[in-house]
């Protein structure tokens, strides 16, 4: 069965002072859960000191991007070996933001993934449409280019250990979640496509998370959908209260 994966994405937020605040107060909260896996993507510069104040607590950490070589002249880039060496163990790769401001396309997330299972992070690919895709009826076309386009030269033997992300672009700090229904229809479909292009017993096992505006209110009713394998949380993941709510889901 599939472990369920609680993620918050903190985005540009928090000063280093705010993001230590938030360890002290949220790991105690934690210390306990260990039937699903808690995760926090911070800033970048705020890995290795959250993941030292995380160490021996459940809370894992991950990065919000990761560059595509391993080392080199990249002035201003990070590898997937570096953020490893730093206490991370997951990254995000191609976020709708840095599909929006920052060029990011299928194949640069296709780069970075290969990168992120070479340097032995755990990836967590993020999906989905705008409203405009979304009320053109291209939302299952969208995600599907994206996900075979970011998933290329993937075998079965590593698309067990992949996440996905299906974040719609219009839920996105908006406040508007999809309901339980519509997330779950693009989940059940994610997973058809994966059963494709990986078989039944890879894509059976890989976790599809959806985010967009997921609260302490919505979460109970997105997890109870049985293609909904956890969350990927933005605003409230920065409020230890809040993110723990959401990490203690019914269901
Ligand atoms: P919000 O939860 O703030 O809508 O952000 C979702 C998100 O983009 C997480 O990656």
């Amino acid at each position: 069965m599939r472990k369920p994966l609680i993620a918050g994405n903190w985005k540009m937020f928090k000063s280093l002072d705010e993001a230590g605040s938030f360890a002290e107060d949220f790991v105690p909260r934690v210390s306990d859960v260990t039937d699903r896996d808690i995760l926090i993507c911070p800033p970048v510069v705020y890995i290795q000191a959250l993941a030292q104040a995380c160490e021996g607590s459940p809370v894992m950490i991950g990065a919000q991007n990761v560059f595509w070589e391993d080392q080199g002249a990249y002035t201003g880039e990070i590898s997937a070996g570096m953020l490893k060496s730093c206490g991370a163990d997951y990254t995000l790769i191609g976020h709708s933001e840095r599909r929006q401001y920052f060029g990011e396309t299928d194949e640069t997330v296709n780069k970075r993934l290969l990168a992120a299972l070479r340097g032995g992070l755990i990836p967590i690919v993020c999906v989905g449409e705008t409203l405009e895709e979304r009320e053109a009826g291209k939302t299952f076309d969208v995600v599907d280019t994206q996900l075979r386009g970011g998933l290329a030269g993937i075998g079965a033997a590593e698309a067990d250990t992949i996440v996905i992300a299906y974040e719609p672009v219009w839920a996105i700090g908006t406040g508007k979640t999809a309901t339980p229904q519509m997330a779950q229809e693009v989940h059940a479909w994610i997973r058809t496509v994966l059963t494709g292009l990986f078989g039944a017993a890879a894509a059976s096992e890989m976790r599809i998370l959806y985010g967009g505006s997921v609260k302490g209110e919505t979460i109970d009713a997105l997890m109870a959908q049985s293609d909904i394998d956890g969350a990927l949380v933005g605003g409230a993941s920065l409020d230890a209260a809040s993110f723990e709510r959401i990490l203690r889901f019914k269901g």
